[in-house]
Parts: structure tokens; C-alpha cells; sequence
């Protein structure tokens, strides 16, 4: 149920509003990018001896760290963000994160490591001379003045007054300043600069003028061995609302499964981001504060052989329509309680292993399938988006192994963050269209590992 596309003559009026259109529209006009989870051996971050249920344990953390970055966003508007940090409990930390990206800045292009973000939108790396900088093995922190593409942003810029937490340095240059809590925050200044990202065909695929952050201070360890973050959210100042029009504002993703080491994800724009398929299924992006979020609105959970569950939950916020968040950095899915507690009735009853206590101590429904091996019989679940699409959960997306013998339900409660999240293993083995020109999610069941 994939949208048209509009015509050939229509799209090439709505590019050629863009001046860096004939970069991207030469030849073909899609162009992808690989993802590297942070476990994975392609990133500088996978701990060598951790074992798949220590990478559970730790990606559930993190879960629960971002889930509570995302309610603190509903709930805070973000000129109050560094008061409202001081009533916060529990720490938002800019390091639960699940994907990382290569980037190359300026020109001559210089690589960098990002975090790729679908829950924020400015893209920002560390640069000279900096203040104080957390420390990045590789490369070096970027120098604006080796590049002969980059440009300042005066304060008065329209594009300024689009930045959250902007002011105006002593230079008359846009600036920005991000407080987290735990003491982390990034300030530096707002710039144009070419950005060039590494298609998977072996191109580099350059994109003028391109506003990022330029980082002259940082205080706490983003990342360790990364240089910065680039922002996917659905917010003006994200990488994909700044290429708009170049990329038909489509952008997509493929997450093979966590247990194939050596798969690699994809990141798709542009003609590349349309998800094909004949089962593939379409809801709305739903509205909401912040726009960053992309918002859906999940109406059911059902259990394969014993029926469904309605899920009534809102966002805390009452501007927000949608109940769940669709997040590739969240690793974990999180639903509220009530939903929670009558979809593990549900599956408790139509699996007649033994129940055991969650070694991690993370779900709340767990099996001993001591000996069962593969055969382990689980019903499938659906998670039923709005508009009429059910998304059918392979059965790795709904339950982990989180030990030789213990099989778990691997949806956790929502109760204390009030944000339901739709997270990264669910999404695996499927491809992912986000299309924020007509508001539109579809999703296709996919081999993400072969895509
Ligand atoms: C970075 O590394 C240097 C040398 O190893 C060390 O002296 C410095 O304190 C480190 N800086 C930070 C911010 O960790
Ligand atoms: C950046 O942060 C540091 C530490 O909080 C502060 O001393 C400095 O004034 C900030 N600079 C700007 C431009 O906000
Ligand atoms: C799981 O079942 C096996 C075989 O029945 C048993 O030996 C083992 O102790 C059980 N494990 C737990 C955690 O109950
Ligand atoms: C799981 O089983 C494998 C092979 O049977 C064994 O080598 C490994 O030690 C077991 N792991 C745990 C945590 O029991």
C-alpha cells in the first residue's frame, strides 16, 4: 500500500527548489548507508567477551535510560531545558545509543564516527579549537579552517531561531548550548558545511550546505571513540529534513538480527527508502510535541490462538495523539502496565513450558525450555498499528533467549516513564519506510541481512 509517487514533472519541480538537486538526481537518485550497532565487530565500542546475555542486560539499560529522555522531552519545553533538568530524577544520558554512522565533513572530506539518532535532530561533532573535548581516538576533532566549505551562521539566521537553547556569542554567530542531566552538556556554534555520506555503491555522495553544530566544548563522554552525533529525527534541523526535497523526504531502515555478528544494517534516502511489498502494511505518523518523535498510534496487541488486548494508553502529554514512539535506538519495547500485564496472561496461558525468574531481571515473563531447543512452540504476536496494519512479530522480534534454558517474553513495562516504545529488536527483519512528506510509516517483512 505504498504511496504513489507524484510524477516525474512534479518531483522535478519540488527538487529544483534545492540548489544541491543535481548532485543527488544525477544518475540514480537513491543512495544507502550501513549502520553499525554499537556490539557489533565493525565498532569501536563492542566489548570483546561480553556474551549475548551481558549485550541484553546492557541494551536494557540503556532502554530505560532513553525512555527516560523521552518523557523529559514531552514533558519540557525546551527553553526550560536546563531548570527542568535539575527536577529530574532519573539521568538522561547521551550515550544510549544503539547505532553508530560514518560521516565525512568539510572539504576535503574528513571521516567521522556519529551515533546515528532517530530520537534528536542536530547533527554535531567535536571541533578546533576546543575548549574542552572529550576525548576521540580517531580522527582528529574537525578544523573549519582546513575546510574551504564552511561557512558561520550569524545569530539573525531564520535557521538559528530553529535551533533549541540558540543564543548569540560575542562574534555575532549562532550558538548553541545542550544541558543533560548528569552534568553533560555540548556548546559550540551553528555552520554550513558539505557533508558527504559513503553509499554502499562506493560513491561518495556530497550535500552542501548542511547546518551542524560545531562543538567547542563538551563536559562528559558522549562516546567514547565516536566524534559527534547526527540527528534523524523528524525536526527541522535533522539530517533528513535538511535534505527534504533531494530525498522526497523518505528515509528508511533494515536492523538484521543481534545474533548475525557479521550482517550489516542499512540506512536508505530517497527513491531507495520506498518499501516495497505485497504484505507490507502502512500507518500514520502521528503529530506530536516534540516533532522530533515519531509518533504512531498502536490500537491492539494480539496473541496468536487467544485474541487481542486494546491498547488505551496516551503519552503524558496531551498535545501528543499517538502512544508509542518507533525508535531504532531504543533496544527494548516498553508498554504500559495494564497492556503489559493482560498480553503475558494471554501468552502465559498458550505456552505450556515451566515458569521461571529472569536470570537478567529485566522481564517479567520467562519459560524454562530446559531441552526443548527450536522446537519451543510460542504464539506469535501482533502488534495492530492504526489504519489497519498489523505487524505480525517474527518470533525472534518477541522472544529472547536470555540464557541456554530461559526463553522470555521480551516486552518490558512502560510504568514510571509513560512512554510506550516500539523498540530496535522488534523492528528487526523488516524494512522500514519513513516518509515525512505525505506522514507515513510502511513496513515490509525483509531479510535484512541480504537486503
Ligand atoms: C584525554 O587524554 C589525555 C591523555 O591520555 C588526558 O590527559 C586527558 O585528561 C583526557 N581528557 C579527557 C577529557 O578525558
Ligand atoms: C559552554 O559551557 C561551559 C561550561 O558549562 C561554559 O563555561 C561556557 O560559557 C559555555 N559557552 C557557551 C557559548 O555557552
Ligand atoms: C529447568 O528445567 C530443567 C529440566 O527440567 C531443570 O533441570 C532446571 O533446574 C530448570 N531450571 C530452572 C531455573 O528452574
Ligand atoms: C549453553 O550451551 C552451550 C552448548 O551446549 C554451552 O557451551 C554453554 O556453556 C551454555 N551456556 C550457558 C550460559 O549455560
Amino acid at each position: 500500500m505504498a504511496s504513489p509517487l507524484p510524477s516525474f514533472a512534479i518531483r522535478l519541480l519540488i527538487l529544483s527548489t534545492t540548489c544541491f538537486l543535481p548532485l543527488l538526481v544525477r544518475g540514480k537518485q537513491g543512495f544507502s548507508i550501513d549502520l553499525i550497532h554499537r556490539d557489533s565487530p565493525k565498532s569501536p565500542l563492542s566489548v570483546p567477551d561480553s556474551t549475548p546475555p551481558s549485550r541484553l542486560k546492557a541494551a536494557a539499560d540503556r532502554s530505560f535510560i532513553r525512555a527516560s529522555y523521552f518523557l523529559y522531552s514531552i514533558q519540557n519545553i525546551p527553553s526550560s531545558l536546563s531548570s527542568a533538568t535539575n527536577n529530574l530524577n532519573s539521568e538522561i544520558r547521551p550515550d544510549s545509543f544503539e547505532y553508530l554512522m560514518r560521516i565525512y565533513v568539510g572539504s576535503p572530506p574528513e571521516p567521522f564516527l556519529a551515533i546515528a539518532d532517530t530520537g534528536s535532530d542536530l547533527i554535531w561533532i567535536q571541533c578546533k579549537p576546543c575548549k574542552y573535548c572529550f576525548n576521540q581516538t580517531n580522527p582528529d576533532n574537525f578544523d573549519p579552517q582546513a575546510s574551504s566549505t564552511y561557512k558561520k551562521i550569524t545569530c539573525d539566521a531564520d535557521i538559528c531561531l530553529a535551533l533549541s537553547g540558540n543564543s548569540c556569542d560575542s562574534n555575532h554567530e549562532c550558538a548553541y548550548n545542550y544541558n543533560y542531566a548528569g552534568g553533560f552538556s555540548v556548546n559550540g556554534s551553528l555552520a554550513s558545511e558539505t557533508l558527504s555520506l559513503d553509499s554502499t555503491g562506493g560513491r561518495l555522495v556530497p550535500i552542501p550546505s548542511i547546518m551542524f553544530g560545531c562543538t567547542h566544548y563538551s563536559k562528559g563522554t558522549f562516546v567514547d571513540n565516536g566524534a559527534g552525533l547526527v540527528g534523524l529525527g523528524g525536526g527541522r534541523l535533522s539530517l533528513i529534513q535538511q535534505l527534504g526535497s533531494a530525498i522526497e523526504s523518505k528515509f528508511s531502515y533494515c536492523l538484521p538480527s543481534f545474533d548475525i555478528d557479521s550482517a550489516t544494517s542499512r540506512l536508505h534516502f530517497g527513491s531507495n527508502a520506498v518499501v516495497h511489498g505485497y504484505n507490507s502494511v502502512t500507518t500514520p505518523l502521528i503529530p506530536g510535541f516534540p516533532d522530533t518523535f515519531y509518533f504512531l498510534s498502536l490500537d491492539r496487541i494480539s496473541v496468536e490462538g487467544q485474541g487481542s488486548v486494546r491498547v488505551s494508553t496516551t503519552m503524558p502529554d496531551a498535545v501528543n495523539q499517538g502512544n508509542i514512539i518507533i525508535d531504532s535506538g531504543t533496544t527494548l519495547t516498553l508498554i504500559d502496565e495494564d497492556t503489559l500485564k493482560s498480553v503475558e496472561k494471554k501468552v502465559a496461558s498458550s505456552v505450556s513450558f515451566p515458569r521461571v525468574v529472569d536470570p537478567i531481571k529485566v522481564f517479567g515473563l520467562c519459560f524454562n525450555v530446559s531441552g526443548a531447543g527450536d522446537d519451543a512452540k510460542f504464539p506469535a504476536i501482533t502488534f495492530e498499528f492504526s489504519g489497519g496494519a498489523p505487524v505480525v512479530l517474527p518470533r525472534a522480534n518477541s522472544f529472547f533467549e536470555v540464557d541456554n534454558s530461559t526463553m522470555c517474553l521480551g516486552f518490558v513495562s512502560s510504568k514510571g516513564f509513560g512512554v510506550n516504545i516500539f523498540g530496535n529488536i522488534a523492528q528487526q527483519n523488516f524494512h522500514i519506510g519513513y516518509d515525512l512528506r505525505s506522514m507515513e510509516l510502511t513496513i515490509a517483512p525483509a531479510d535484512c541481512a541480504n537486503l
